[in-house]
């Protein structure tokens, strides 16, 4: 497939505008720390406990010493390999249409009592997510995170871990968030068509991790290190105009080539298997009156011809891009420009097929049944049908016209 050739500029009007001076409102959402007893607030945020929120599941502590407050613990699902593939769910309260930033996280810390972490299917409504594979971040005493961008698609969002054919022992989660973002924030995805799994986000000349109160949606901003020379812009640069929101700090900080020369960069720093993604970068110069024009390049095809980067600030993006294995950014000086190239941040997000759905009039009918029955199959939560290998037992589910359920038999 060719790379498609929607690339988007935008240039931004707004010049500087004052810094923050105190920190945003806390991020509209839910923040949930699995395994929790009570509510608290850390760093400015308020976690919730995740009892109101799942039926099942055994909570633990951890007796690790040094743990951040949300690791310290964890739900785990005791589930027995012979029941066949079987999801837990947690059920949140959601607003349909609006677009959630989700993520969720892990930190094993032998809560099962085995020294490797489990493996399983992480599961949004009734869409296959990912794999959680958090066995080389374990490694490394490390947590783990897997964050997307899902639109509700009903007045409820399950979030469901799936014990699978790899699954050894019991599937746990340390915390769930469900942030809200504004409407602009990728907005150009088709959120009816697909969900977004974030592959990376970076501040280019930025040390060390950002997040809120810098960024107002608490997304975690992660550093590039290349030895590549960064500064720090003295421009109060204004990002209301980046439909993204990156945070200021971000904008304010680029890293710059130190000559008019190409410069390259692998990023992500992983190999990326053979899909589209969504890819946006950020741009905005240091210098007040300089302009500069590049070239961006992805892989050696042009992504972008002379961009005009200037303190105003530019974001470019692709709603999808074809990408495979690694990749090379290479930002080239126009001819006649001889200033040196620069990028502020940047992101990527596998775009995802949405999975199916069962109406809402059937879930209800189902949940019904589900309530007037003394022993309800174990597998009958989240979404009656999908993912298909994770469907309740005793009902099948017809897919034409629409994904709906058709008869249960009990
Ligand atoms: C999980 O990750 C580890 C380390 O990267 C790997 O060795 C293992 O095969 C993975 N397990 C599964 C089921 O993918
Ligand atoms: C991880 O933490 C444990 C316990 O604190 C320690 O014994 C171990 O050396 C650490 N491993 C790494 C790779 O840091
Ligand atoms: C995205 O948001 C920006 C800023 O509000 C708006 O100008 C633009 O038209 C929106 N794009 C889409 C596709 O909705
Ligand atoms: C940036 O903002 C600070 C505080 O509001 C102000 O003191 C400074 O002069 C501003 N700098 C520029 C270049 O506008
Ligand atoms: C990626 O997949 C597409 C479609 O399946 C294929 O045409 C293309 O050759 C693949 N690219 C690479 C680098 O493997
Ligand atoms: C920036 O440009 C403006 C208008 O072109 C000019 O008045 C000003 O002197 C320039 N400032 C610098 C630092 O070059
Ligand atoms: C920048 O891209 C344009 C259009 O693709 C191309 O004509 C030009 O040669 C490129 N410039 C450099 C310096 O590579």
């Amino acid at each position: 497939m060719a790379p498609s050739p929607f690339v988007f500029l935008v240039f931004l009007f707004s010049l500087f505008s004052a810094v923050l001076s105190q920190p945003p409102a806390p991020p509209k959402g839910l923040l949930v720390d699995c395994g929790a007893a009570a509510r608290y607030q850390d760093g400015g945020l308020t976690w919730l406990p995740d009892a109101s929120f799942v039926s099942m599941g055994v909570a633990k502590s951890l007796a690790i010493p040094g743990l951040l407050r949300q690791l310290q613990t964890v739900r785990t699902f005791p589930f027995r390999l012979s029941e066949g593939p079987r999801k837990f769910c947690y059920s949140f309260p959601a607003l349909r249409g609006d677009k959630y930033l989700v993520r969720t996280t892990y930190f094993y810390g032998g809560a099962n009592g085995g020294s490797a972490p489990p493996v399983f299917d992480l599961i949004v409504d009734g869409t296959f997510w990912a794999v959680v594979n958090t066995t080389a971040d374990y490694e490394k005493n490390m947590s783990s995170f897997y964050e997307g961008v899902y639109k509700a698609r009903g007045s409820k969002l399950a979030i469901c871990l799936g014990a699978n054919v790899y699954t050894h022992s019991d599937p746990f989660i340390s915390a769930i968030e469900l942030i809200i973002l504004e409407d602009s924030v990728y907005n150009t995805t088709d959120f009816n068509k697909h969900f977004m799994g974030l592959v990376a986000r970076t501040g280019f000349g930025h040390s060390g991790i950002l997040r809120y109160p810098n960024d107002q949606f608490d997304r975690f901003w992660q550093p590039f290190s290349d030895g590549t020379q960064a500064i720090t812009s003295s421009q109060n640069v204004s990002v209301s105009d980046f439909w993204n929101l990156p945070p200021v700090s971000i904008i304010g900080t680029p890293l710059m080539a130190d000559q008019p020369k190409p410069m390259e960069l692998q990023w992500p720093l992983m190999s990326l298997p053979n899909s589209s993604y969504y890819v946006a970068l950020y741009f905005a110069d240091p210098s007040s009156n300089s302009s500069r024009f590049f070239n961006v390049s992805i892989n050696g095809i042009s992504f972008y011809s002379n961009l005009l980067v200037t303190s105003i600030g530019a974001s470019v993006f692709s709603r999808q891009w074809p990408l495979s294995g690694l990749t090379k950014l290479t930002l080239t000086p126009s001819v006649g420009s001889n200033l040196p190239p620069l990028i502020n941040g940047g992101e990527i997000f596998s775009l995802l097929m949405l999975g199916g759905m069962t109406i809402t009039r059937d879930v209800i009918a189902l949940e019904h049944v589900k309530k007037n029955i003394q022993n309800p199959p174990l597998n009958w939560n989240g979404d009656p049908c999908f993912p298909p290998e994770f469907s309740w037992t005793g009902i099948s589910c017809s897919t034409r016209p629409g994904p709906r359920v058709r008869v249960v038999k009990l």
